[in-house]
């Protein structure tokens, strides 16, 4: 898929911008501080409907407005899709083709990105909530029902957990609880749960396939990937939907006591993990800062052909500043993978670090917001 044209109003730093993007590579060029990442970030806002830098809608609305407009044309191979995302300070609203998706799980999926920026390394060195959102970002611009699962595993996750306080509550002052709704609310929770991880299963899977390969030409067949699922709770040995979904609620259930006293849930998919091994080695604490990188850049490569695989469109391509920080080899195997299939877009300071590109596109220069634009 493509982007061909994007509008921006009052978003971030741009106070209005009208552009059109060339199918292949887009270089946003400009000094530190001029609206380069806020336009990367645009597309990403487009796409998933949340910045990869912040989680308050206030911060993407250009200073002292009351909101922000997205706009754009998605050109598929069979469709065109007018795409729009409208913020305000008290939440966003989509629209496809001007009619208003009122549930998140209709509006994502329909434009695909895939980010690679500095602070990708934290997938490898950071909490287990940073490689969740990884997965749960992920496969949910692939399948709208994982979204949907996903959102009613996370608000029965907080009614059951309002409900212990409750009975927690009841106990200490003497009276009995009705135990039935608990019962209720642990079997859907259950219910949910299993199908999110027998989803991320099934994904972490088809990503070590393709990141394997990938990993393993970078470092010249050294270097061999694998990824581990981790769970709260052990998994059965058959994985379907039912047997997961079995051994969770009976682990709920062992838990029962002593989540009465500590008012949580300790088991379930929004405590699981992800590990991932360079040659046998966890490379999050043993591995070195060049395994890392090569397994961010194979994790993200991956995901191109994953998606491919999935909708038969290749996403969009968002680099943010990490052209400089890539060597020569692990460059020239980014823009093999990438070369005539996606439509890329590059955030840099100097022209210089992409020696290598066989640049086809577009250079847009930047400068406080305004954007100049040579074919
Ligand atoms: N909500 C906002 N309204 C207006 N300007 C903003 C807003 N958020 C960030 N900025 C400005 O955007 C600039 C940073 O843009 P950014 O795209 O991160 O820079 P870079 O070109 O280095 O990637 C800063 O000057 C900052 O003040
Ligand atoms: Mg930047």
């Amino acid at each position: 898929m493509k982007i061909t044209s994007l509008e921006l109003t009052n978003y971030r730093n741009y106070k209005t911008a009208e552009l059109s993007f060339h199918p292949d590579i887009n270089l946003f060029l400009g000094e530190n501080a001029q609206g380069k990442t806020n336009l990367l970030e645009s597309l990403y806002v487009l796409a998933l409907t949340r910045s990869h830098r912040t989680h308050k809608e206030k911060e993407l609305i250009y200073f002292g407005e009351e909101n922000a407009k997205i706009y754009g044309t998605v050109e598929k191979q069979t469709t065109t899709l007018q795409v729009e995302i409208t913020l305000t300070n008290n939440g966003r609203k989509t629209k496809v083709n001007h009619i208003e998706q009122k549930r998140l799980a209709d509006y994502i999926g329909k434009l695909n990105v895939i980010l690679f920026s500095p602070e990708d390394l934290a997938i490898i060195k950071g909490s287990p909530s940073i490689r969740r959102r990884f997965l749960d970002m992920e496969i949910s611009q692939i399948s709208s029902i994982y979204l949907y699962d996903l959102m009613q595993y996370q608000t029965i996750l907080k009614q059951r957990n309002a409900y212990l306080k409750q009975m927690i509550e009841q106990k200490k002052a003497g009276k009995t609880p009705d135990e039935l709704y608990y019962e209720i609310l642990s079997e859907q929770l259950a219910s949910f749960g299993a199908k999110i991880i027998y989803s991320r299963l099934i994904f972490v899977e088809k990503l070590e396939k393709w990141a394997n390969l990938l990993q393993s030409s970078i470092s010249g067949q050294c270097e061999h990937l694998k990824l581990n699922y981790s769970s709260s709770f052990p998994l059965p040995k058959e994985l379907t939907v039912e047997k997961i979904e079995e051994v969770f609620m009976q682990q709920l259930k062992n838990k029962r006591k002593h989540e009465l006293f500590v008012d949580t849930n300790s088991v379930g998919p929004h405590r699981d993990d992800l590990q991932f091994f360079v040659n046998n080695i966890n490379i999050a604490t043993f591995g070195s800062q060049g395994q890392q990188r090569t397994t961010v850049l194979a994790l993200k490569l991956a995901e191109i052909d994953l998606i491919h695989e999935k909708t038969g469109e290749y996403p969009l391509l968002l680099l943010d500043d990490v052209m400089s920080e890539l060597d020569n080899k692990r460059q020239t195997q980014l823009l093999q993978t990438i070369f005539g299939k996606t439509q890329t877009f590059i955030t840099t300071t100097i022209l210089k670090h992409l020696n290598q590109a066989p640049i086809k596109g577009k250079i847009l220069t930047i400068s406080n917001g305004e954007i100049e634009i040579k074919e």
